[in-house]
């Protein structure tokens, strides 16, 4: 294994994903470990990515009523059905445009992501990085005074406060507004190693208890810290690499690239369960 960043993240050599199941204890101790696992040289159809992900849980699907849907690769792509790519000014493009925010996935969700698997597809001439930041180093080095006054703080998070950030189009679409506010504590810790992270995402619209502004202040302050430079792994795509990152112990962002090309990652989430300590993360009802 070679590590991505001094704090997090590790290449893994010798495993092909096609065979993940014989090998998913180790690949599981190192997803608990080391928050970013890099897999390069891999041949994932859509058969073989969705199985790499029933491994970790259940797949995620964006409906209000998963039962009566199958789970199904999403594209991450700026390709349109026509075989062109979408316009500048298109919405779908702008919601793309939107998951450059650094983000954790789906805390908008009744149950948020455990975990992403992204795979990439086709890959512009430049541009289009993802990069991510830990957000557990980020916890571990914060300092104390804002540690004791994060610690028991509840979040809100909205999809469309993300969306609105970057137009009022992609605030707008339906896939963004069918989704009621969520809270979650700030910290989530890890039920297998006990390492604690900050829970924070630009889906992020406030804080329970706290006015508008001393909220956003704060929200600001621990994105700020969270996404220093010197913190930062960023990952250039190279065709056959697939990265399957903690989204409880994380966040990350897409890069920009040249609009007139195609950039296309296959990508699914894992829903967080119990036993991957959802449990610390919802908030105390209120009595
Ligand atoms: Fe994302």
């Amino acid at each position: 294994m070679k590590a991505l960043h001094r704090d997090f993240g590790v290449e893994i050599d010798g495993i092909d994903l096609r065979d993940a199941a014989t090998h998913y204890a180790r690949i599981r101790e190192a997803f608990e470990e080391h928050s970013v696992l890099l897999f390069r040289n891999q041949r994932l159809d859509d058969e073989v990515h969705l199985a790499l992900g029933r491994l970790f849980g259940v797949i995620e699907i964006r409906q209000k009523n998963p039962q009566e849907h199958e789970a199904r690769m999403s594209m991450v792509s700026n390709r349109r059905n026509d075989g062109r790519v979408l316009s500048e000014q298109d919405s779908r493009l702008m919601h793309l445009k939107a998951n450059q925010l650094w983000h954790t996935d789906s805390t908008f969700l009744p149950a948020p992501a455990l975990a992403n698997i992204l795979a990439a597809r086709k890959l512009p001439t430049s541009g289009g990085e993802t990069e991510f930041v830990s957000t557990r180093a980020a916890w571990r080095d914060l300092p104390d005074v804002t540690r004791t006054r994060v610690r028991n703080v509840v979040l809100r998070h909205r999809y469309t406060h993300s969306r609105q950030a970057v137009s009022p189009v992609a605030a707008a679409l339906d896939e963004v507004t069918m989704w009621p506010e969520t809270t979650w504590r700030a910290v989530w810790p890890n039920p297998v190693n006990g390492m604690e992270a900050l829970y924070i995402a630009s889906h992020v619209c406030g804080v329970v208890g706290m006015g508008e502004r001393e909220g956003r202040q704060l929200i600001d302050e621990l994105v700020a810290f969270t996404t220093e430079p010197g913190r930062i792994y960023s990952h250039q795509w190279s065709s056959g690499d697939v990265i399957i990152w903690d989204e409880r112990a994380t966040m990350h962002r897409g890069r920009p690239w040249p609009y007139d090309q195609e950039r296309t990652l296959a990508s699914i989430c894992i829903t967080a369960s119990e036993v991957d300590g959802l449990g610390a993360v919802r908030p105390v009802p209120a009595a």
